[in-house]
């Protein structure tokens, strides 16, 4: 059984074990959490003008809205200020600098309506973040950029925490050049 905590204060290593153990954790948003959801909405606005990028779906080419992200995606994940909120983040919620390894971000996006069914805004089939050779040790942080709606939030199946799940990585064949 998992349990959900909000706004926990338990220290990083209680916090951890719990982690690797299935439990879910959610935070408000601490204040380099705000910067990065802002960073990363000033660039997509950017990129997206004068469109708003939750709808620019609506009235871009399909080519255009693919080269779009192509340079949006990479230049917000190797920002040099993406990496310095990301050690904020930490340094907020209390983790260890000097022990704490951390990836740089990415930002994940999707459409509607089949609009774009490959490749760089592709919706991940249900997977497990390992199939991917994700090390056994990471833990993933999750940040909504804008607001969360039923339509664009994300599920967690507990359950198969400890329940085993074929790999099923063989079925599909993800042509990404970038995340
Ligand atoms: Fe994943």
């Amino acid at each position: 059984m998992s349990t959900i905590f909000f706004d926990s204060t338990i220290s990083d290593d209680v916090r951890r074990e719990h982690l690797y153990n299935g439990h879910l954790f959610v935070f408000s948003p601490c204040p380099s959490a705000i910067s990065l959801c802002d960073l990363a909405r000033e660039m997509a606005e950017e990129a997206f003008a004068p469109l708003d990028p939750r709808e620019a779906q609506h009235s871009l080419p399909v080519e255009d809205f693919v080269a779009i992200l192509a340079k949006l995606k990479p230049a917000f994940i190797h920002h040099p200020k993406s990496k310095q909120l990301i050690q904020g983040i930490l340094q907020e919620s209390g983790c260890d600098l000097n022990k704490t390894y951390f990836d740089v971000p990415r930002l994940r996006t999707a459409t509607s309506d089949g609009y774009l069914s490959s490749g760089i805004a592709y919706a991940f089939h249900p997977h497990r973040d390992t199939w991917y050779s994700a090390p056994q040790c990471q833990i993933n942080w999750w940040l909504p950029v804008y607001e969360i709606t039923s339509e664009n939030g994300m599920a967690f199946h507990p359950r198969y925490w400890s329940q085993p799940v074929k790999n099923g990585s063989r079925d599909y064949n993800y042509v990404c050049p970038v995340e």
